[in-house]
């Protein structure tokens, strides 16, 4: 399976700030915020990533992020010149998706909690087995994301973008696995109201055909915003105060590449010593010492 990573879009909820610089490269405490999505890529194993970002953005990803072989991994890079709407991202991704299934995840969504990497791998499943997989997460104001429908007997009826009148309160997280027919049907999707292709049409295509598959995050997972300052704030104290009570940080992609045996431990250190001055790089430094 592939992964994309969606780091486009101008983040004007989050204006001044971004003004100048591309959203998913703000902190969420102590690292971009890229480094959330690009973690649970690495967490299902996928090894093959394309970033989509704007023409002003992209060479920022690039010396963040470079070829991803300090990771143990590849990463590809596509410039998105003008944003047509989050279903684009199979379009643009078409020639680096190839035959394969592919996870989207969105540049600014942030996870974390127990058994998050189980639920990862049995949506992979779904998708290259069925057709497609998404989750559903209560929130507290639907009518700012995609949200489900719901019968009596809690079947997926519909999944309506931004509706003015929620059906329930579940939104669907930034996080998609979908098969090879994505890029297909990506390509006929028609544009909404707003003029944007969106992934809320792609959601609804799957359903009807009976290839949707809709999983509930349990309570033990987090989804955390990062539309508004507020939100990033949020996040910040989150991942702050987790890795201060817990000793484990979010989010680590060099811990997490050594943990999948993407990487040795002499690449883990190396990375870790790039990075001692920080408490981000003695705590790779430590995790090197453990045993695998
Ligand atoms: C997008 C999707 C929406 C989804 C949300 C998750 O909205 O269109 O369906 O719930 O991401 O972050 P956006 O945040 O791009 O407006």
């Amino acid at each position: 399976m592939k992964g994309i990573i969606l780091a486009g879009g101008k983040g004007t909820r989050l204006y001044p700030n971004t003004i100048a610089v591309s959203k998913q490269l703000l902190p969420i405490y102590d690292k971009p915020l890229i480094y959330y999505p690009l973690s649970v890529l690495l967490l299902a194993g996928i090894r093959e990533v394309l970033v989509i970002s704007t023409p002003e953005d992209t060479p920022n990803y690039e010396r963040l992020l470079g070829d991803g072989s300090r990771l143990g991994i590849h990463i590809e890079y596509k410039v998105q010149d003008t944003p047509r709407g989050l279903a684009d991202a199979f379009i643009l991704g078409a020639d680096f998706i190839g035959s394969d299934s592919v996870c989207l995840v969105l540049g600014d969504n942030v996870f974390y909690g127990k058994d998050f990497t189980k639920m990862l791998k049995s949506a992979m499943q779904e998708a290259e087995g069925s057709g497609a997989a998404i989750f559903g997460f209560p929130v507290k104001n639907p009518k700012e994301f995609g949200v489900v429908e719901f019968d009596s007997k809690l079947n997926v009826i519909s999944i309506e973008e931004k509706p003015s009148e929620p059906k329930s309160n579940y939104a669907v997280p930034g996080l998609y696995f979908y098969n090879n027919e994505v890029v297909e049907i990506a390509k006929n999707v028609k544009p909404s109201a707003r003029g944007e292709i969106e992934i809320t049409s792609i959601n609804n295509h799957y359903l009807r055909e009976g290839k949707l598959k809709v999983t509930l995050l349990p309570r033990g997972i987090s989804w955390l915003d990062t539309g508004t300052p507020k939100g990033m704030q949020k996040a910040g104290n989150f991942v702050k105060t987790v890795q201060e009570m817990q000793g484990f940080y979010i989010s680590c992609i060099e811990e997490i590449a050594w943990r999948r045996g993407f990487i040795t431990t002499e690449q883990l250190k190396k990375l870790g010593k790039e990075l001692k001055m920080t408490d981000y790089g003695r705590y790779i430094l430590s995790v090197a010492e453990e045993v695998r």
